[in-house]
């Protein structure tokens, strides 16, 4: 038995495939392009692993999906792969398009052509799980019940509505082909391995490197926090146990402001690893040009998550927070390392007009 997972050198599938053959013996298949966000290193632990078989590549490469489908024969096939970041995504759509959704719309036709030629057994126990966001529903006002997964899709971003574009051919392949597929709709997610371009590795980072803490707009924003790690048990509660053709929202019940997340992350490292002049991380916060088209809220209802398949984090957002800012701490090295080049252009460009 084998899995093929696809974005699996990026924050969240990094973290999967280290948790699963942490977990299994279970092989993997790992597609991944190696975009900015890809980092072989995140799977260092794993060198010299005959259970993990790097590939690089694009989803979107059908020759080369349709090979590695025909060669290891999974049983299941784990679709973490996508361009992630919305500021991106405002400042050029065009990659999010191509990987979010022409990238899906290739990967979904190799696998419909491999699924429907395995025998009856095989093509029974096969799964498509298709990673997804709360994104996809847009923006809620305060007082708003949290996204269940009957919520309308309302995508207001590139990036949004190209995962949302991805969900819909997914569902369609189900619908369509009988495809045998899961998809799953989780909240933002920290922890280790996350890229400093994101909210809370970005002020981690530049909170030790005594830059400005850039706040978009008034730092009124919800989000609804999930460790990676209960995100990656998430989804192989999901994997296992599924209904086809159904979705899954994944969240914490975390809802912070903005701004408290930034009090936070100060505040610890204010404890952890204190200014050399006693002064609080909080001086370095830096209110800047709100996001075009900003969403106001997001909240997950994770109800049916728990209910049908009894999934529920094991991190609450004070424990969870804590190890990540430690996990920072302690790996100079990979911050120092993802800090490339191109990542510095990019930060340069973003918060030039701050
Ligand atoms: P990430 O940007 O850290 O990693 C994405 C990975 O996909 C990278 O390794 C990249 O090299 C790879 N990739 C990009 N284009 C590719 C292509 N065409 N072919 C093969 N590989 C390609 O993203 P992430 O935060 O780990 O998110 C993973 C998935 O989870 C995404 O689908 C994202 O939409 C979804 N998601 C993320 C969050 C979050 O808070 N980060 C929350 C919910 C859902
Ligand atoms: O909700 C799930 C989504 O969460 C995922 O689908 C996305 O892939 C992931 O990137 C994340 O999207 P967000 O836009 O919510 O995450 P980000 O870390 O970019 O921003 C979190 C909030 O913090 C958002 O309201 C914007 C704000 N922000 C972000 C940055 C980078 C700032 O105020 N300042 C910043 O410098």
């Amino acid at each position: 038995m084998t899995i093929l997972v696809t974005g699996g050198a990026g924050f969240i599938g990094s973290n999967f495939v280290l948790d699963w053959l942490g977990a299994c013996d279970e092989p993997v298949v790992n597609l991944d392009k190696l975009t900015y966000a890809g980092n072989v290193h995140n799977l260092a632990p794993l060198a010299g692993d005959q259970r993990h078989i790097f590939v690089q590549g694009d989803i979107g490469d059908a020759h080369l999906v349709g090979a590695l489908l025909a060669q290891h024969q999974p049983r299941a096939v784990l679709n973490f792969a996508a361009e992630s970041h919305v500021d991106r995504s405002i400042l050029g759509p065009g990659e999010f398009i191509q990987t979010n959704i022409v990238g899906t719309f290739q990967l979904l036709e190799q696998v419909r052509a491999y699924w429907a030629a395995l025998d009856a057994a095989a093509k029974t126990a096969f799964r498509l799980l298709h990673v997804s966001t709360d994104e996809v529903y847009g923006s809620l006002s305060a007082s708003d019940p949290a996204f269940t997964e009957t919520h309308r899709y309302e995508p207001n971003s590139p990036y949004s509505a190209s995962k949302a574009a991805s969900d819909h051919l997914v569902r369609a392949y189900h619908h369509t082909y009988g495809l045998p597929v899961l998809t799953t709709n989780c909240s933002n997610n920290y922890g280790p391995l996350h890229f400093p371009e994101k909210l809370i590795p970005l002020m981690i980072v530049n909170a030790q490197a005594g830059k400005p803490l850039p706040v978009y707009g008034d730092g009124q924003q919800i989000r609804d926090w999930l460790y990676v790690k209960d995100h990656c048990s998430a989804i192989r509660a999901v994997l296992a146990s599924g209904r086809l053709g159904e979705t899954y929202n994944i969240g914490g019940w975390n809802e912070k402001p903005n701004l408290d997340i930034v009090h936070t992350v100060c505040d610890l490292l204010d404890e952890l690893k204190p200014r050399a002049d006693r002064q609080s991380y909080r001086s370095q916060i830096s209110y800047v040009t709100d996001r075009p088209g900003h969403d106001r809220r997001y909240a997950i209802d994770a109800r049916k998550i728990e209910q049908e398949l009894g999934w529920k984090p094991a991190e609450t957002f004070e424990t969870g927070i804590r190890k990540t800012v430690q996990w920072y701490l302690d790996n100079p090295d990979w911050v120092a390392q993802v800090q490339s080049g191109a990542y510095r252009d990019w930060v340069a460009m973003q918060y030039a007009q701050a």
